[in-house]
């Protein structure tokens, strides 16, 4: 099991206050928070080692260089992929669906080619596909079930012969809900239909497998997985690479470039333009070396015992409702009160120095479906405890007298 009290001790802003109050932060669903080897990692790489990467062959363009492909190589190790070649970088979750969307499916869709979404997906999962219905594309949703749970046949049930694309999350940011992605892969597959992993939760609190879930592409993002923000990646399996059009066009990802052609670099080279975020991709790599060294098997079983305990003690409070009652949930708590704004509920909980996110949480359809404009959604981590849970019900038993 974990040794919370040294991890938490690794991540130096867990011990400020807020409000006068000792931070409770459960707000990582959102964006987590940095343990020293990251901010040395980013340190180090700005303060000694920065030059710009695959360009230079003077010592700090090569130490840089190094330490950037180290980080992709971890990335695979991360993901269990089978080659670092298959490990694009990116900015984050976002910009790895956009170039799916603009460099994989732009080209090759057609009007009439259907691609399949839950209810359950974050914008970054929902408006790069929405971009395709300029060019004829049509989307088709599947529903979450009255638990949060999505059905994986639902969604193969879904398929048809003009499906193109399954877009799906593993996790999500709302409910908690963790999807049978292997199942959905698996059936998905053997109608010869891709399916694409948003992997940006999941990846956070469970240890993630891409040949084993069977995958075409699947995206994390390093400031949810204790990096920095701007950096991330994509897996994208070497038969849809091949498929793939470059989208951005400049320096690195091409071989040779006269007045009249352009002959490209190799993947994943050939999907990287430009200079890309060398030291937030460095310190994305020591983040997961930080967790793997924790083990992922270790992380999940602690965040399932502050789920268990959360749920426990957030069924004794008959005045809060929480979103998604999946078996399968993680510890992402989305929560509404009978004549509460979330938004109150935020402020007066950071009065007590602990944060929540409050609002629509970037799944405007999904709140559609479940009836609601917005919640207040506490989100644990592998550094949080079940002190943390009480102070979280402390407070809100103090939303409830003010505001209920
Ligand atoms: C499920 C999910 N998908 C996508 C994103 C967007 O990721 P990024 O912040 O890397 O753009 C988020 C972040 O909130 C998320 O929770």
């Amino acid at each position: 099991m974990l040794d919370i009290a040294k991890i938490r001790a690794d991540f130096p802003i867990l011990s400020r206050q807020v409000n006068g109050k000792p931070l409770v932060y459960l707000d990582n669903g959102a964006s987590a928070q940095k343990p020293q080897v990251v901010i040395d990692a980013i340190t180090r790489g700005y303060a000694s080692e920065y030059a710009n990467v695959h360009r230079g062959l003077h010592t700090l363009s090569t130490i840089s260089t190094e330490r950037y492909e180290a980080a992709r190589s971890t990335i695979a190790r991360f993901l269990n992929a089978a080659s670092d070649q298959h490990i694009v970088f990116t900015s984050g979750t976002t910009e790895a669906l956009n170039l799916v969307s603009y460099a994989w499916a732009r080209p090759r869709l057609q009007a009439g080619d259907e691609i399949i979404l839950s209810i359950m997906e974050h914008h970054a999962n929902i408006v790069p596909w929405h971009f395709l219905r300029a060019q004829g594309v049509v989307i088709k949703w599947v529903d979450v079930d009255a638990t949060g749970d999505l059905d994986p046949q639902a969604v193969l049930d879904a398929i048809t012969p003009r499906t193109r694309l399954i877009a799906i999350t593993h996790m999500s940011n709302v409910l908690g809900t963790v999807v049978d992605v292997a199942a959905i892969c698996a059936g998905a597959k053997a109608q010869g239909v891709p399916v694409l992993v948003d992997g940006s939760q999941a990846a956070v609190h469970m240890a993630v497998d891409v040949q084993a879930l069977g995958c075409d592409f699947y995206a994390i993002t390093g400031h949810k997985l204790y990096g920095p923000s701007g950096s991330g990646a994509i897996y994208i399996a070497p038969e849809r690479q091949a498929e793939m059009a470059p989208f951005m066009g400049g320096g690195d990802m091409i071989d040779t470039v006269t007045r009249d052609t352009v002959t490209y670099n190799t993947p994943p080279m050939k999907f990287e333009a430009g200079t890309p975020g060398i030291v937030q991709q460095i310190g994305l790599g020591a983040a997961l070396d930080y967790m793997m060294a924790i083990g992922m098997q270790n992380i999940a079983a602690h965040e399932q015992e502050l789920r268990d305990y959360a749920a426990q003690r957030l069924a004794g409070l008959n005045w809060i409702s929480v979103q998604g009652q999946s078996a399968s949930k993680g510890a992402i708590f989305s929560m509404t009160m009978n004549g509460a704004h979330p938004h109150d509920i935020s402020t007066i909980l950071d009065k007590r120095g602990i944060a929540v996110r409050a609002g629509a949480h970037c799944a405007m359809p999904l709140m559609q479906h479940l009836g609601i404009t917005a919640s207040a959604r506490a989100s644990f981590a592998m550094y949080n405890t079940k002190q943390e849970v009480d102070a979280l019900i402390s407070g809100l038993e103090l939303c409830h007298d003010l505001l209920g």
